[in-house]
């Protein structure tokens, strides 16, 4: 039977959390962009706390011998001509000076950083104002107090992208001591002193800096702080506001338009429930249009005066679960999708606006209908533009290969995960939760920890399903499984596994698949599996790195992917990575990952095409059968 999102249910399936919302610029909200070339001084690579100990936030940076300048949003890393710049591990320090208006005295203003990598420091005319740990995920900070009207401000922010149990859910830190020998009376160490590797446990390049935009938001004194909606396939609709100081007499009024801008609910309550008739569903592409509505929020004081507006874009959808296939609005649903990353030449991981949206058309042109935000929360301009076109995503924290269970990093893990929810709970397109991208879960101190994640997802958002993705565990040892609503595994028959082999690839990737399957009766989704290849190497018959090698390996991928979803193992496959991408060095990366159907140019490779012509033959899959009835709610 089918366990329908009752209207009255639906206030249960969120629990409002402190929240901070997309920035927005209309009839009261807006704000001041900060963007654009600050000033800015490195320190010395691991180097205590220099900048902080000597005060520089008092002092005018751009005074510095050693300054120059960096863009907001970006990546500092590949701006330079030096490896100390690009390989950087320590504090870097940001420095924009403004006039902020008269005419704006009357607002409340607050600092808002899009995302620092990874922890950060931020003063406001040298008065320290704020810190934030967690990269990829908004941040902001009243800043009113701190300010001068008609005259120049100072900001200035320290970045640390140390990594550590205290500023990354993490698995390893490569730290290296120098070991040293007394060798008849002289002593010899291999390394100098204090020297480090700091690269991550990740396949990726650790990029830092500010990442995205900064803002100065203004908003009134009274203004709208938080704003959850939920919407389901029958029409109901749960609704709750806060605002931050609701007195004064103070009037809400709650507006829903559809996509014709009429409105089809009304009230004067900062919560509520209702049901509309006929509502138009948001579907993913391939199954329907992704139809959106606005709920508009107006803040009203007693004689009528709007004191403040926030209108939030949603959808009417619903996410379920069958024992073998993930429902989208109750119908079938197979993800065709990708692992991908935000990186770029030259600007890295920065925000980059005409990137995006290449990605997101090449992503259609594919015939693709889903994505995993590979390894950390994207770009809310990337959130809101899911919405629009249909795509559907699985949003991941920051957690990547995991290995110890401690518990600070488990407190911060949960902090992101929960800022996480929170930036991204009002998206139609965001289908589900990943905990971590595979995390060394052989051990049972895992189990707690992975417990406690899934216990703040569901805490906060019942309406959508979390996991987790394995790599290094298998069916018989992993310890924290189970405690999924739905299980991703990443697997590289072919490449990591049996490099050589293709004969074997259909046999193994069934196999182990199945495997998951029977042991844990959760749907499965593949989230990872694919090959390198350098773009005009060319071997037939085909061998490693050649265009031909990647393009027969996916190939041959499909054929165990089309027996397991005939067996109702699979409910979605990800090609790993829709682009190639930077990583730090190591013997296996020939300048970065070349796992991409693209190049990190964007230019297709063969087995873009070969990907291509798949998923376009699988693109419109409005009749999938539905296996099985019996639904799991989160
Ligand atoms: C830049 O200049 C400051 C101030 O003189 C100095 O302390 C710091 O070490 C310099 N940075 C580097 C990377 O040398
Ligand atoms: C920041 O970087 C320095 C190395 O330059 C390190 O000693 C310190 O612990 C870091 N602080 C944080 C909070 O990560
Ligand atoms: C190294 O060994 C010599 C004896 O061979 C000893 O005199 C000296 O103190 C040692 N140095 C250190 C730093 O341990
Ligand atoms: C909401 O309040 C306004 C005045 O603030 C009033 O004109 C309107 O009728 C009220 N609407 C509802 C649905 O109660
Ligand atoms: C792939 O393997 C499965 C499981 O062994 C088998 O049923 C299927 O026929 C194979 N496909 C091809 C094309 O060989
Ligand atoms: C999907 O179906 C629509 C409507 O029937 C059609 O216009 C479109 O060409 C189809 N797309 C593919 C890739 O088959």
């Amino acid at each position: 039977m089918f366990l329908i999102f009752g209207s009255i249910l639906l206030a249960l399936y969120f629990e409002p959390i402190l929240s901070i919302l997309a920035v927005q610029k209309n009839e009261i909200r807006t704000y001041e962009s900060l963007d654009g070339l600050w000033t800015f001084v490195r320190e010395p690579t691991n180097y205590g706390d220099l900048g902080i100990t000597n005060e520089w936030y008092s002092n005018d940076l751009s005074k510095f011998d050693n300054a120059t300048v960096m863009p907001v949003p970006s990546a500092y890393n590949d701006l330079g001509t030096s490896s100390e710049l690009r390989d950087h591990i320590g504090w870097v320090w940001y420095e924009k000076k403004e006039i902020i208006p008269f005419r704006d005295q009357q607002f409340r203003h607050f600092l808002r950083f899009a995302s620092v990598n990874y922890f950060a420091v931020v003063y406001v005319n040298s008065q320290k104002v704020t810190t934030h740990v967690g990269g990829h995920l908004p941040f902001e900070v009243d800043v009113s107090q701190y300010l001068k009207f008609g005259i120049e401000n100072k900001f200035t922010v320290a970045v640390n992208n140390t990594l550590s149990w205290a500023t990354i859910p993490q698995g390893d830190f490569n730290y290296q001591k120098a070991s040293s020998r007394n060798i008849s009376g002289r002593m010899l160490s291999r390394l100098p002193s204090g020297a480090f590797k700091d690269v991550g446990n990740f396949d990726f390049f650790n990029y830092a800096g500010i990442l995205r935009s900064v803002q100065l938001v203004k908003l009134p004194s009274s203004y709208i702080e938080n704003i959850i909606i939920v919407a389901d396939h029958t029409g109901s609709f749960y609704y709750e506001t806060a605002i931050s100081d609701l007195n004064n007499g103070l009037v809400v009024e709650s507006k829903i338009f559809d996509d014709n801008n009429l409105v089809v609910f009304k009230s004067n309550s900062t919560k509520g429930e209702g049901q509309l008739e006929n509502a138009k569903l948001w579907w993913p592409r391939g199954m329907g249009k992704p139809n959106l509505y606005i709920l508009e929020i107006t803040l009203l004081s007693s004689d009528g005066q709007v004191v403040d507006v926030y209108r939030e874009t949603f959808g009417f959808r619903t996410v379920s679960l069958t024992e073998s296939q993930m429902l989208i609005n109750q119908k079938p649903f197979y993800c065709l999708g990708f692992g991908m990353h935000e990186d770029f030449e030259l600007s890295g991981r920065g925000f980059n606006q005409v990137v995006m949206t290449k990605d997101l058309n090449l992503l259609e042109w594919m015939g693709g209908n889903c994505y995993r935000t590979t390894h950390y929360p994207y770009a809310e301009e990337r959130m809101a533009e899911n919405d629009r076109r249909g795509i559907a995503v699985i949003v991941e924290t920051p957690a990547v290969g995991l290995k110890g269970f401690p518990k600070a990093n488990n407190n911060l893990h949960i902090k992101m995960l929960t800022d996480m929810i929170d930036r991204d709970k009002n998206h139609p397109s965001v289908i589900a939760w990943s905990l971590a991208n595979e995390p060394v879960t052989k051990k049972k101190e895992s189990r707690n920890y992975f417990r406690s994640l899934v216990e703040t997802a569901h805490g906060i958002d019942r309406t959508r399903p979390v996991t987790t993705v394995y790599g290094p565990t298998n069916f018989d040892d992993d310890q924290t499984a189970d405690l999924m609503d739905f299980i991703c595994v990443n697997r590289y028959y072919g490449w990591y596994i049996d490099m050589g082999q293709m004969e074997w690839i259909n046999q193994s990737v069934y196999w182990d698949l199945s495997l998951w399957k029977e042991t844990f009766k959760k749907p499965l989704m593949v989230t990872e599996y694919g090959a390198d290849s350098i773009l005009g190497l060319n071997q037939e018959p085909s061998v490693d790195f050649s265009e031909q090698y990647q393009s027969e390996l996916i190939h041959q991928t499909h054929l165990a992917f089309d027996a397991l979803r005939k067996d109702h193992t699979i409910t979605g496959e990800m090609i790993w990575n829709f682009a190639d991408f930077m990583t730090g060095m190591t013997t296996t990366r020939a300048v970065g990952n070349h796992k991409g159907v693209f190049t990190r140019t964007r230019q297709a490779k063969m087995a873009a095409y070969t990907l291509r012509n798949r998923y376009l033959s699988l693109f419109n899959q409005t009749d999938l059968p539905l296996w099985d009835t019996k639904k799991q709610l989160y």
